[in-house]
Protein backbone atom coordinates (compact mmCIF):
# COMPACT_ATOMS: atom_id res chain seq x y z
CA UNK A 1 0.00 0.00 0.00
CA UNK A 2 0.70 3.45 -0.55
CA UNK A 3 2.60 4.97 2.63
CA UNK A 4 0.00 7.97 2.87
CA UNK A 5 -2.88 5.16 2.94
CA UNK A 6 -0.63 3.06 5.19
CA UNK A 7 -0.49 6.45 7.69
CA UNK A 8 -3.73 6.95 7.62
CA UNK A 9 -5.70 6.44 11.26
CA UNK A 10 -8.68 8.17 13.44
CA UNK A 11 -6.65 9.46 16.35
CA UNK A 12 -7.75 11.09 19.14
CA UNK A 13 -4.49 12.35 20.80
CA UNK A 14 -4.16 15.56 19.32
CA UNK A 15 -2.19 18.67 20.17
CA UNK A 16 -4.61 21.67 21.39
CA UNK A 17 -2.59 24.36 20.86
CA UNK A 18 -1.30 22.88 17.23
CA UNK A 19 -3.01 25.05 14.16
CA UNK A 20 -3.65 25.02 10.55
CA UNK A 21 -2.23 27.10 7.97
CA UNK A 22 -4.94 28.48 5.45
CA UNK A 23 -2.64 26.62 2.81
CA UNK A 24 -3.22 23.33 4.27
CA UNK A 25 -6.70 23.89 5.28
CA UNK A 26 -7.02 24.84 1.50
CA UNK A 27 -5.00 22.11 0.45
CA UNK A 28 -7.46 19.39 2.02
CA UNK A 29 -10.51 21.36 0.50
CA UNK A 30 -8.97 21.03 -2.36
CA UNK A 31 -8.31 16.78 -1.90
CA UNK A 32 -12.50 16.80 -1.27
CA UNK A 33 -13.37 19.05 -4.24
CA UNK A 34 -11.07 17.14 -6.44
CA UNK A 35 -13.17 13.54 -5.31
CA UNK A 36 -15.71 11.60 -8.25
CA UNK A 37 -18.58 12.79 -8.39
CA UNK A 38 -21.45 11.14 -9.50
CA UNK A 39 -23.14 12.46 -12.87
CA UNK A 40 -20.97 15.24 -11.81
CA UNK A 41 -23.36 16.62 -9.76
CA UNK A 42 -20.59 17.86 -7.30
CA UNK A 43 -23.33 18.05 -4.23
CA UNK A 44 -20.44 18.21 -1.42
CA UNK A 45 -20.46 21.02 0.04
CA UNK A 46 -17.91 21.83 3.35
CA UNK A 47 -18.86 23.86 6.53
CA UNK A 48 -15.42 25.28 7.60
CA UNK A 49 -14.56 25.45 11.39
CA UNK A 50 -10.29 26.77 12.24
CA UNK A 51 -10.09 26.11 16.69
CA UNK A 52 -11.03 29.64 17.93
CA UNK A 53 -13.68 30.54 15.42
CA UNK A 54 -17.37 30.66 16.29
CA UNK A 55 -18.01 28.09 13.34
CA UNK A 56 -15.15 25.39 15.37
CA UNK A 57 -16.65 26.09 18.54
CA UNK A 58 -20.25 25.65 17.35
CA UNK A 59 -19.20 22.29 15.49
CA UNK A 60 -17.39 21.44 19.05
CA UNK A 61 -20.65 22.14 21.10
CA UNK A 62 -23.03 19.13 18.78
CA UNK A 63 -20.47 16.80 19.10
CA UNK A 64 -21.55 13.57 21.02
CA UNK A 65 -20.48 12.54 23.83
CA UNK A 66 -18.05 10.53 22.71
CA UNK A 67 -16.67 13.15 20.47
CA UNK A 68 -16.29 15.87 23.02
CA UNK A 69 -13.66 14.87 25.29
CA UNK A 70 -10.91 14.99 21.94
CA UNK A 71 -12.34 16.51 19.20
CA UNK A 72 -12.15 20.18 20.25
CA UNK A 73 -7.62 19.65 20.05
CA UNK A 74 -8.32 19.46 16.20
CA UNK A 75 -6.76 22.58 14.50
CA UNK A 76 -9.73 22.16 12.40
CA UNK A 77 -13.38 20.48 11.88
CA UNK A 78 -14.68 20.63 8.23
CA UNK A 79 -18.48 19.46 8.48
CA UNK A 80 -19.34 17.58 5.12
CA UNK A 81 -22.71 17.67 3.47
CA UNK A 82 -24.68 15.80 0.53
CA UNK A 83 -27.70 15.68 -1.16
CA UNK A 84 -30.82 14.97 0.78
CA UNK A 85 -33.51 13.69 -1.46
CA UNK A 86 -35.77 10.90 -0.09
CA UNK A 87 -37.77 11.12 -3.35
CA UNK A 88 -34.86 10.26 -5.43
CA UNK A 89 -32.67 7.27 -4.53
CA UNK A 90 -30.07 8.09 -7.06
CA UNK A 91 -29.07 11.05 -5.80
CA UNK A 92 -29.39 10.37 -2.25
CA UNK A 93 -27.08 7.19 -2.42
CA UNK A 94 -24.60 7.84 -4.96
CA UNK A 95 -24.33 11.28 -2.96
CA UNK A 96 -23.45 9.42 0.15
CA UNK A 97 -20.65 8.18 -2.23
CA UNK A 98 -19.53 11.24 -3.03
CA UNK A 99 -19.11 12.71 0.46
CA UNK A 100 -17.17 8.90 1.42
CA UNK A 101 -14.69 9.77 -1.13
CA UNK A 102 -14.11 13.26 -0.30
CA UNK A 103 -13.51 12.35 2.89
CA UNK A 104 -11.11 9.50 1.90
CA UNK A 105 -8.97 11.93 -0.13
CA UNK A 106 -9.27 14.95 2.27
CA UNK A 107 -7.88 12.34 4.50
CA UNK A 108 -5.30 11.12 2.78
CA UNK A 109 -4.20 14.69 1.76
CA UNK A 110 -4.14 15.69 5.85
CA UNK A 111 -1.43 12.78 6.09
CA UNK A 112 0.33 14.53 3.32
CA UNK A 113 0.50 17.67 5.35
CA UNK A 114 1.27 15.58 8.59
CA UNK A 115 -1.75 15.67 10.15
CA UNK A 116 -4.15 13.33 11.27
CA UNK A 117 -7.93 13.24 10.21
CA UNK A 118 -10.64 11.52 12.51
CA UNK A 119 -14.32 11.63 10.57
CA UNK A 120 -17.19 11.19 12.94
CA UNK A 121 -20.79 10.36 12.31
CA UNK A 122 -21.26 11.49 16.13
CA UNK A 123 -22.52 14.89 16.22
CA UNK A 124 -26.22 16.25 16.24
CA UNK A 125 -26.93 16.84 12.88
CA UNK A 126 -30.16 18.39 12.70
CA UNK A 127 -28.87 20.81 15.34
CA UNK A 128 -25.90 21.60 12.82
CA UNK A 129 -29.15 22.38 10.70
CA UNK A 130 -30.51 24.88 12.16
CA UNK A 131 -27.28 26.48 13.34
CA UNK A 132 -25.36 26.52 9.89
CA UNK A 133 -28.77 26.80 8.14
CA UNK A 134 -28.44 23.46 6.31
CA UNK A 135 -31.08 24.18 3.01
CA UNK A 136 -33.46 21.24 2.87
CA UNK A 137 -31.92 19.35 -0.20
CA UNK A 138 -28.70 19.02 1.78
CA UNK A 139 -28.04 17.08 4.73
CA UNK A 140 -24.73 16.99 7.23
CA UNK A 141 -23.30 13.61 7.33
CA UNK A 142 -19.83 13.65 8.93
CA UNK A 143 -17.52 16.19 10.65
CA UNK A 144 -13.71 15.40 9.90
CA UNK A 145 -11.73 16.64 12.69
CA UNK A 146 -8.19 17.74 11.52
CA UNK A 147 -5.14 17.84 13.71
CA UNK A 148 -1.47 17.07 14.90
CA UNK A 149 -0.63 14.34 16.92
CA UNK A 150 0.59 15.06 20.25
CA UNK A 151 4.05 15.13 20.99
CA UNK A 152 4.21 14.17 24.48
CA UNK A 153 1.27 11.19 25.11
CA UNK A 154 1.30 11.79 28.90
CA UNK A 155 -0.13 15.58 28.22
CA UNK A 156 -3.31 13.02 27.45
CA UNK A 157 -6.38 11.54 29.18
CA UNK A 158 -5.82 7.97 30.26
CA UNK A 159 -9.12 7.31 28.20
CA UNK A 160 -7.28 8.78 24.99
CA UNK A 161 -4.16 7.63 25.63
CA UNK A 162 -5.87 4.07 26.21
CA UNK A 163 -8.25 4.44 22.40
CA UNK A 164 -5.25 5.58 21.12
CA UNK A 165 -3.16 2.70 21.54
CA UNK A 166 -6.13 0.04 20.91
CA UNK A 167 -4.81 -1.85 17.39
CA UNK A 168 -6.37 -1.38 14.21
CA UNK A 169 -8.23 -4.43 12.98
CA UNK A 170 -10.28 -5.60 9.43
CA UNK A 171 -11.33 -8.76 8.39
CA UNK A 172 -9.05 -10.29 6.05
CA UNK A 173 -8.70 -9.79 2.54
CA UNK A 174 -10.23 -13.34 1.66
CA UNK A 175 -13.23 -12.38 3.98
CA UNK A 176 -14.30 -9.75 1.96
CA UNK A 177 -13.22 -9.99 -1.30
CA UNK A 178 -14.89 -13.05 -4.19
CA UNK A 179 -14.67 -14.31 -7.11
CA UNK A 180 -16.84 -16.58 -9.29
CA UNK A 181 -19.64 -16.45 -6.36
CA UNK A 182 -20.68 -14.57 -3.61
CA UNK A 183 -18.27 -16.28 -0.38
CA UNK A 184 -16.07 -17.59 -2.33
CA UNK A 185 -12.29 -15.87 -1.60
CA UNK A 186 -10.70 -13.85 -3.98
CA UNK A 187 -6.95 -15.69 -4.80
CA UNK A 188 -4.19 -14.37 -7.20
CA UNK A 189 -4.13 -18.21 -8.16
CA UNK A 190 0.32 -17.56 -6.68
C1 LIG B 1 -18.87 7.36 8.64
C2 LIG B 1 -17.92 7.28 9.81
C3 LIG B 1 -18.32 7.81 11.03
C4 LIG B 1 -17.46 7.76 12.13
N1 LIG B 1 -17.84 8.36 13.30
C5 LIG B 1 -16.99 8.39 14.35
C6 LIG B 1 -17.32 9.10 15.53
O1 LIG B 1 -18.38 9.72 15.65
N2 LIG B 1 -16.42 9.09 16.54
C7 LIG B 1 -15.22 8.44 16.46
O2 LIG B 1 -14.44 8.49 17.41
N3 LIG B 1 -14.87 7.79 15.32
C8 LIG B 1 -15.72 7.76 14.27
N4 LIG B 1 -15.34 7.13 13.10
C9 LIG B 1 -13.99 6.56 13.00
C10 LIG B 1 -14.02 5.05 13.11
O3 LIG B 1 -14.29 4.69 14.45
C11 LIG B 1 -12.69 4.51 12.62
O4 LIG B 1 -12.52 4.81 11.26
C12 LIG B 1 -12.61 3.00 12.83
O5 LIG B 1 -12.52 2.71 14.22
C13 LIG B 1 -11.40 2.39 12.14
O6 LIG B 1 -10.22 3.00 12.61
P1 LIG B 1 -9.17 3.71 11.64
O7 LIG B 1 -9.86 4.88 10.97
O8 LIG B 1 -8.06 4.16 12.55
O9 LIG B 1 -8.75 2.71 10.63
C14 LIG B 1 -16.19 7.15 12.00
C15 LIG B 1 -15.80 6.61 10.77
C16 LIG B 1 -16.65 6.68 9.68
C17 LIG B 1 -16.20 6.12 8.36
Amino acid sequence: MHELIESRWSARGYDPTATISADDLTEILEAGRWAATWGKVQPVRFVVGIRGDTTFTAMTELLTRGNKPWAPAASALVMVCTTDDPDDAKAHDYGAVDLGLAVAQMSIQAVALGFNAHPMAGFDTEGARVRFAVPDDKRAMVVLAVGRLADDPSTLSPEVRERDSLPRRRLPLDEIAFAGSWGQAFTTGA
